[in-house]
């Protein structure tokens, strides 16, 4: 089942959360002069139209990054995040919005690579076109969740790996858990971070313990929640979503409540939202 379409909801509040955690997680990895790998498990199409028919029917981005992407008091990361999608749009008026296959693309040095899966194939022939001529990209229309298998260890022994499920099927649940358990087998040094959208509570609660038995036992060092509900969980639908970030870099809980302070009045309309951040695993002390 392929019917999931990223560009009916590209810049949500969900991609607002997810692009900055994806963006810092990079940005640490640029601080050491060695070479960095980057899986993006679910790449997408890499570039949406923000008034395209599929992105006005739903206007998500307005409530997202329409409602923040030129303010001028937000904390550092935050800021990076915003000034990715800023140059993106050469500057200019708020048109396209870069997933995450282009957020990371200018954040690459020559010596670091990425591979981009994406199973639809319409969707991976976009990126293919996106990406032509980029050497330190490599693009496969496979399961993203076999990559985990495939594609690591990556040579440079340091990296990110992105798992951004659309969530069509219950499975996928269960699957980011194994996919994960497959990956840390292999690279149990590596960055991890799952995109979840909260729409039933108690499925939610029960990825996460998976998630850190799994990151236990794989011999990870820590595992941190991200997480903003904008509603409470009772209503209807996605009331919020979340980033489990396995192995974040040092002061990357610090940057993200202020991250998070800062986000939640202003894409939450009537204060009921909720800020997350929680460490299911944290690295022992000493
Ligand atoms: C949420 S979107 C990805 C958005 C993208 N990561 C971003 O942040 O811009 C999920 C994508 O996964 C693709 N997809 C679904 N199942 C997949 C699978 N098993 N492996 C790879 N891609 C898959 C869908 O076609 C869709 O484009």
């Amino acid at each position: 089942m392929l019917s999931y379409r990223h560009a009916f909801h590209a810049g949500n509040f969900a991609d607002v959360l997810k692009h900055m955690v994806l963006v810092t997680l990079i940005q640490s990895l640029r601080r050491k002069e060695t070479p960095f790998f980057y899986l993006d498990t679910h790449a997408g199409i890499g570039s949406y139209d923000l008034q395209a028919a599929m992105a006005r029917k739903t206007a998500e981005w307005q409530a997202g990054i329409g409602v923040i992407w030129q303010a001028g008091d937000a904390p550092p990361v935050v800021a990076d995040y915003l000034a990715q999608v800023r140059a993106f749009n050469g500057e200019g008026e708020l048109r396209r919005y870069p997933g995450s296959p282009l957020l990371v693309r200018p954040l690459l040095r020559d010596k670091d690579r990425m591979r981009l899966c994406e199973l639809h194939p319409r969707d991976i022939e976009q990126l293919q076109q996106v990406f032509q001529g980029e050497r330190r990209a490599q693009l496969a229309r496979e399961d993203g969740f076999a990559a985990l298998k495939s594609a690591l260890p990556p040579p440079q022994r340091r990296g990110l790996v992105l798992i951004d499920p659309p969530y069509e099927v219950k499975t996928d649940y269960q699957t980011v858990a194994d996919a994960l358990q497959q990956g840390l087998k292999r690279f149990a040094t590596g960055m991890y971070a799952v995109w979840y959208p909260v729409v039933d509570r108690a499925q939610i609660e029960r990825m996460l313990r998976r998630i850190r038995d799994v990151a236990a036992d794989g011999g990870a060092k820590s595992v941190l929640v991200v997480e903003q509900c904008l509603r409470p969980d009772e209503q209807m639908g996605m009331s919020g979503s979340g980033m489990v970030v396995i192995n974040p870099p040092w002061q990357f809980d610090e940057q993200m409540r202020a991250a998070l302070d800062w986000l939640l009045p202003r894409l939450s309309e009537d204060g009921q939202g909720v800020n997350r951040l929680q460490w299911l695993m944290a690295e022992a002390a000493g």
